[in-house]
C-alpha cells in the first residue's frame, strides 16, 4: 500500500468511484469500489493543477473562479501534533487536487470515513490548496508553545493598525491558513471541509470566507463588484516583459529567495483583507466620479484619458489647467510602483457576498440600516510584506478616494512555505529542525 502522506494514487478518482459503483456508493464496500478505478481521461487530466513542485499551487496558478479560505487556531499542545496534522493535510490535499477522495478508500478510516462525499462525481476543477502560517504558530500570548519562536521569519511581521481599520476579532488573524481555489465552488468548499475534519482536536476554525469571480472570457481581466476591471496592472507572468507601470518581474515580486529561511524559499507572504464595499453608495455615484476615484475608465479599463486597458498610466499627464489627469487621490496613483518607491505586490482577489446585515456606515456619516455585506476579499502575495502591502497601503489608507466606499473588516498575514516535494509534508523542514 502507498504512503498516505505522499498522495500516491492508489484509489479510484472521485468520478471513477461513482462510475465504478454504478452510483451506489452507500451500498458498496470500500474494497470493491477501489477495484473499480477506470483510466483517467484526457479531459480530466487537463483539469488538474500540480500539487507538488517548487512553489505551492494557488499563487502563480491562473486564477480559478472560486475560493474557500479558512484561518484556523491551533489547539495542539505539542509540535508533533501539529506536524501530524500537516502530514494528514498534505496527503489529503495531494489526493483531492488529483481529483481523488480525501483519503484512500482502502485505508482503515472506520471512525470518520474516507471522505464526506460532497464532491463525488465532480472533476478536479483545477483545485489548488495553499497553506500558510500566521504569527501564532511561532508564539502566542507570549508563549513559545511549539519551540518555534526562534524560527519566525523576520518578514512575518504583525500588520500595523492602518487608518480606518474596522477589523473584527472574529474575522481576523489565525495560526494557519488554508486556501482552496477551484473552478467549482463545491470542490473548493469540500476540500476545506475534509481538511477541517482531519484536524479535529488539533485545530479549530477562527474565520472563513468564500469568494468568486465572474466567468470572464479567457485572457480578459475580471471585473469586481464595483464594475471595474481588477488585475490589469499586476506584475507580468513569467516570460512576459516588464512594463513601465510594472517594472519588476513576477518572480522578483512574489517569491522568497535566499534572504528567507530554507523552508520559505520559493514561498510567499500572503496578506488577506476582507473589504466591505458600500455598494448602495457606489451604485448611486456617477460613473464620471467613479472613474476619478479609481483613475481608470470603467468600461475599457484604460487609464483616464487613454483608450486601451494596457496603456501606460503616465502619472505626469495634466489637463489644460495643469491638473493631473489621474487625481492625486486616485486609487491607481496611490497603488502604483512609481508612487511607492518601486514597491509591488501580486493581487489575487475574489469578490465576496455574505448577504445583508445592519451596518453603520463610516461614510456618508450616520447612514445606517440593512446594507450588503459584500465586497472584495483582497488577497495579495509578495516576497516581503514590509516592502509590499504595508508600504503601499500605509499611504493608501490615509489618502485613497476609494476609502469613502470601503471598510476593512478582517484579514490576516500568513507565511506560505515553498513548494512541497513528493514524499514530504508542507514545511517539513521547519518542523524537523
Ligand atoms: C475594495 C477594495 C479595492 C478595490 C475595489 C480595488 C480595485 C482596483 C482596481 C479597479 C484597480 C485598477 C486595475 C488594476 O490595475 O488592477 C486597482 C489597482 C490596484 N490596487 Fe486595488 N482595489 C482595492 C483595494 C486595494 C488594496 C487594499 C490595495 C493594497 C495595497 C490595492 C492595491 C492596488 C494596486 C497596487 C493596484 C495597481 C496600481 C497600478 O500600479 O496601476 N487595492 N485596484
Amino acid at each position: 500500500m502507498s504512503c498516505p502522506f505522499t498522495g500516491t494514487r492508489t484509489g479510484p478518482t472521485r468520478r471513477g468511484l461513482l462510475v465504478g459503483a454504478g452510483g451506489a456508493l452507500a451500498s458498496a464496500g470500500a474494497a470493491s469500489l477501489a477495484r473499480a478505478a477506470p483510466p483517467v481521461s484526457q479531459g480530466e487530466a487537463e483539469l488538474r493543477e500540480p500539487f507538488f513542485g517548487v512553489h505551492q499551487g494557488g499563487i502563480a496558478t491562473p486564477q480559478q473562479t472560486h475560493t474557500y479560505f479558512a484561518a484556523f487556531d491551533l489547539l495542539a499542545k505539542a509540535r508533533d501534533e501539529v506536524a501530524t496534522m500537516l502530514q494528514l493535510w498534505t496527503g489529503a490535499a495531494a489526493r483531492m487536487s488529483a481529483g481523488d477522495t480525501a483519503r484512500d478508500l482502502g485505508q482503515d478510516v472506520s471512525v470518520e470515513g474516507p471522505d464526506g462525499g460532497s464532491a463525488l462525481g465532480l472533476m478536479p476543477s483545477r483545485l489548488t490548496i495553499t497553506f500558510g502560517f500566521g504569527p501564532g504558530l511561532f508564539s502566542k500570548d507570549g508563549s513559545d508553545r511549539y519551540g518555534l519562536a526562534s524560527k519566525r521569519p523576520a518578514a512575518l511581521v504583525d500588520l500595523p493598525k492602518f487608518n480606518g481599520d474596522h477589523l473584527e476579532p472574529g474575522l481576523t488573524g489565525g495560526d494557519i491558513s488554508v486556501q482552496a481555489c477551484a473552478d467549482d465552488p463545491v470542490v473548493a468548499f469540500h476540500a476545506v471541509r475534509e481538511l477541517a475534519r482531519l484536524s479535529y482536536g488539533a485545530a479549530q476554525f477562527r474565520w472563513a470566507e468564500a469568494g468568486f469571480l465572474p466567468q470572464a472570457p479567457k485572457d480578459e481581466t475580471p471585473r469586481n463588484l464595483m464594475g471595474f476591471k481588477d488585475g490589469t496592472n499586476n506584475p507580468r507572468r513569467a516570460g512576459t516583459a516588464p512594463t513601465p507601470d510594472s517594472p519588476k518581474s513576477f518572480d522578483a515580486v512574489v517569491w522568497v529567495g535566499d534572504e528567507g529561511p530554507d523552508w520559505m524559499r520559493g514561498g510567499s507572504y500572503l496578506v488577506a483583507r476582507r473589504i466591505r464595499i458600500s455598494l448602495e453608495h457606489w451604485d448611486r455615484s456617477e460613473i464620471d466620479f467613479q472613474e476619478q476615484v479609481i483613475g481608470r475608465h470603467k468600461y475599457s479599463g484604460a487609464p483616464i484619458g487613454k483608450t486601451d486597458e494596457r496603456d501606460s498610466l503616465d502619472l505626469d499627464r495634466v489637463d489644460g489647467d495643469g491638473n493631473p489627469l489621474i487625481a492625486d487621490t486616485a486609487h491607481v496613483r496611490l497603488g502604483a510602483a512609481a508612487t511607492n518607491g518601486g514597491a509591488q505586490i501580486f493581487r489575487r482577489p475574489y469578490s465576496y457576498n455574505d448577504g445583508v446585515r445592519f451596518t453603520a456606515e463610516r461614510w456618508p456619516p450616520w447612514r445606517q440600516g440593512m446594507m450588503y455585506d459584500a465586497g472584495l476579499f483582497f488577497l495579495c502575495y509578495q516576497r516581503d510584506p514590509r516592502d509590499g502591502f504595508i508600504k503601499i497601503y500605509e499611504n493608501m489608507a490615509k489618502l485613497d478616494a476609494l476609502n469613502q466606499f470601503t471598510t476593512h473588516t478582517g484579514g490576516g498575514i500568513f507565511a506560505c512555505p515553498g513548494g512541497i516535494r513528493e514524499g514530504e509534508f508542507v514545511a517539513q523542514r521547519l518542523f524537523s529542525t
